[in-house]
Formats: C-alpha cells, sequence, structure tokens
C-alpha cells in the first residue's frame, strides 16, 4: 500500500457508460435516511472511517481546522504540560468512539479505519479485530533498518531525554509505528482494505478532512450501491473522483450520500438515538468512563506504592553510604593485605605490581566515592521520574499494548 499524501484537488468528472447506481437507497441525504436504511435491517456491514475530528471533544487538536488546528498553530496546543502528548491517560474516548463498541455489539461493524494514533478506539474496549489503525499508533516502536520490535517505554525515556533511540541488535534509529508522509501503510491497512470495502453495506465516516491518501480513496471502494455517510463539522471529500455527492451536482442525482454538518458526538448520538440506541449508547459511555477513572485511581494508588518504596530505598542508599564504607573497609583490608603480598614479592612484575598496590587505598576511596554518588543520582533521578504523570501513561499503554493485534 501506498505512503500517505495531500490529496491533489481535482474536479470530479463521471467516466462516460461507467455504471451508476439507478436505484436510491437513500430517501434523501439526511441522518433520518441512513438511520431509516439501518432500522430496515439492510445493513448489515458497516465500516466506520474516522480522522481527527472524532478526538477534539477529548481535547486533542485535528491538523488542518484553521486557528486551533495542529498543524496552524503548535503553540496553541492545549496541553497540560509537553509530554502529555505521550500520556494517554489524559485524553478520553468521546462519545463517538463508543458508538463503535457500539456497532460491534449490535453486530453490525465490519471495521473501523481510523487515521488516529491516539488509541482512543482501543480504550473503549473494541475488540482489536475490528480495528485497523491507517497510519500506525504509540502502542509500538521498531528499528527502521531492521525492522525489530522494541518496547515503546524504552523509546519514549529516551525521546524525553532528548536522545535518540537505537536499535541493539543493528544500531539502527528506533522509532514508534505511526506513519510519516512518505512512508508504507501498515500492510494490515492494504490487506484487509481489499476485502472489507467490496462488503461494506453502510459507510459511515467521522470527522476527517480526507485530505490524506490512499485513505480518503477508501470512500471510493464500496459498491455503487452503498450509501455513505458524512458527519463532519465542514464538508469534504467531494473533490475527490468517485467522492460524496450530497447535493446531486453531478450527471446523477444523489441516491445514496448523506450528510451531518456538526459535531461528531451530535452526528452519533442522533444516529443512535433515531435508531433507538441512545441511551446504551449513553450507558457505554458512562461506564467506559467510570472504568478509566477506576483505572487511573489504581495506578495512582500503585504509583505512591512503588513511590513509597523507592524512597525507602533512597534512604537505604543514603544510609548504605555507612554500609557502603563498612564494605570499603572489609574490601580494603582484603586489598592492603594483597598488596603486602604483593611486597614480598619478588619478580619485577611482582614489584610492579606492589607498585600499584601502594595506590589501591586512594583509588578504591576514589572509585567507590564516584560510584556511590551515581547511585544516588540514579536513585533519585528515578523519584522525580516517578512523580511525572508521564509514568502514568506508559503503564496505561503497556496494557494497551497487550491487546495490540500487531504485537505478537
Ligand atoms: P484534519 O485536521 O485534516 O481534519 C479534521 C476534520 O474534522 C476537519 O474537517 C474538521 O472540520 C473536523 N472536525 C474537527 N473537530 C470536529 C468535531 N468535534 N466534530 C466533527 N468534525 C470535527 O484531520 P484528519 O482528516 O484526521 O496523517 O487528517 C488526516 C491525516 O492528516 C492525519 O492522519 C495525519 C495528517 O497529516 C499523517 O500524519 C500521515
Amino acid at each position: 500500500m501506498s505512503a500517505p499524501r495531500a490529496s491533489v484537488k481535482s474536479r470530479p468528472t463521471r467516466i462516460q457508460g461507467e455504471a451508476e447506481p439507478r436505484v436510491p437507497v437513500l430517501k434523501d441525504a439526511s441522518l433520518e435516511s441512513v438511520a431509516d436504511f439501518i432500522n430496515q435491517g439492510k445493513a448489515k456491514n458497516i465500516i466506520v472511517m474516522s480522522g481527527a475530528g472524532i478526538s477534539t471533544a477529548a481535547g486533542i487538536k485535528d491538523f488542518r481546522t484553521p486557528g486551533t488546528g495542529l498543524y496552524d498553530d503548535l503553540k496553541r496546543f492545549n496541553l497540560p504540560y509537553p509530554q502529555a502528548v505521550f500520556d494517554i491517560s489524559f485524553f478520553k474516548p468521546t462519545l463517538t468512539h463508543y458508538f463503535l463498541p457500539l456497532l460491534a455489539k449490535k453486530g453490525l461493524l465490519l471495521r473501523s479505519y481510523t487515521q488516529n494514533i491516539d488509541m482512543l478506539e482501543r480504550l473503549t474496549g473494541l475488540d482489536p479485530d475490528l480495528l485497523v489503525e491507517s497510519h500506525g499508533s504509540f502502542a509500538t516502536s521498531k528499528c527502521i533498518k531492521c525492522d525489530t520490535m522494541v518496547d515503546s517505554d524504552i523509546v519514549k525515556k529516551h525521546i524525553l531525554k532528548s536522545e535518540i533511540p537505537h536499535c541493539k541488535k543493528c544500531g539502527g534509529l528506533v522509532k514508534p509505528t505511526i506513519t510519516f508522509f512518505g512512508e508504507e501503510l501498515p500492510p494490515r491497512f492494504g490487506t484487509l482494505a481489499m476485502v472489507d470495502f467490496k462488503k461494506c453495506d453502510l459507510l459511515i465516516v467521522l470527522g476527517t478532512s480526507l485530505q490524506v491518501e490512499p485513505f480518503n480513496r477508501l470512500i471510493t471502494r464500496v459498491p455503487e450501491s452503498c450509501p455513505r455517510l458524512l458527519i463532519n463539522r465542514e464538508r469534504a471529500g467531494e473533490d475527490i473522483y468517485g467522492g460524496f455527492d450530497f447535493n446531486g451536482k453531478w450527471k446523477y442525482p444523489n441516491v445514496r450520500d448523506a450528510l451531518f454538518l456538526g459535531s461528531c458526538d451530535e452526528g452519533t448520538r442522533k444516529l443512535a438515538k433515531l435508531c433507538g440506541w441512545e441511551d446504551e449508547l449513553q450507558a457505554m459511555y458512562e461506564a467506559g468512563n467510570i472504568k478509566m477513572q477506576e483505572a487511573e485511581e489504581l495506578e495512582a494508588l500503585t504509583l505512591a506504592k512503588e513511590q513509597e518504596e523507592e524512597e525507602k530505598a533512597g534512604t537505604n542508599v543514603k544510609g548504605g553510604s555507612k554500609d557502603t564504607k563498612d564494605t570499603k573497609d572489609t574490601k580494603d583490608t582484603k586489598d592492603t593485605k594483597g598488596a603486602k603480598d604483593a611486597k614480598n614479592a619478588k619478580s619485577a612484575k611482582d614489584v610492579k605490581d606492589t607498585k600499584d598496590s601502594d595506590d589501591l587505598d586512594s583509588l578504591t576511596e576514589r572509585f567507590q566515592a564516584t560510584n556511590l554518588s551515581s547511585t544516588t543520582e540514579k536513585a533519585d533521578a528515578k523519584k522525580d521520574s516517578k512523580e511525572t504523570p508521564y509514568k502514568v501513561a506508559s503503564k496505561t499503554e503497556s496494557k494497551i499494548k497487550n491487546s495490540d493485534p500487531s504485537v505478537k
């Protein structure tokens, strides 16, 4: 599958003789029409395609919205601290994210294709098999040279220290498995898209400007009779060949494309309501929030406990200066004895050893002083790092990672 690239705008045209959906599959371009389609049992293989717009309500900025988008003004990225960009526990799934497991529970979700790397879909408990993270995610990291998977926590530690993580096997650079422009998309994207989109009988597109290829082209891969719904703050996907045609402005009247202009949460809530699922969606959202809250509290407790243990260990290290001195004394006695033995030696080599041994006391003392201070520093540094919420994130992510379908 090709690498992501910004879409080149082109005026849509129809190829003469191209097959067209002659029979309208939707009454009109409204959400109500889509709900009717679902309520009539016509949608059994729903595909959801999503983008940054589904996560803005969680506090994560999208890329292209003027004034607030990440690309427009990175400085206004509303994070309490820069590392929060790695702190998955800082962000919680939105109501829209819970629409996915709701569809899955109804047995209607064929797959969810997201461009987002924030992993919020996973936090809803959505079966990982039903998820395609088209632009990768932070859950895993790998060497760009030999493809060896590397623990993402290790990578983050390097990044936070402004160090470049390298592969232990081949020395290559290691980076999170997110897809940059010019890089190949995960193989899972191409493999599944090829099969899934042919089977799709309702496409729901949420919170994306549909400006990045090849992801945006997927909307053209569903059968001609498959209705397509866009829920977004602005119109999108109309300038793609075979893309949305909400007003029938092309050669043929619109028979299958629906549009809800507004927030993703409003749109999915309204759709759920029209299908009689609103209470269920709300209940899943609230239960999810409680679960996340509990998980956070548990982590906070675990952290506090760990910190206490660290502090105790720290005290031991400080108290350890005495222990270390005792050890040193014992070692010195031994070493001095060795030095004395060496002094008795008659060979030239033994004479040299004797000279070295004369310096042993001061050398040992210096070595132990250095070692002791670095141990104490390490303990303090570790203690400090425990106090940052980043640590909470890494733990949460480790849990998530265990459910990552790409991690064997
Ligand atoms: P964009 O920022 O391009 O588009 C987000 C869309 O969501 C815009 O059309 C917004 O109007 C809309 N939007 C924002 N908040 C919304 C909300 N609460 N409810 C409804 N709509 C909302 O983000 P993406 O389309 O996801 O790729 O961008 C796609 C790709 O571009 C990203 O995956 C990334 C980026 O470059 C790579 O990094 C490879």
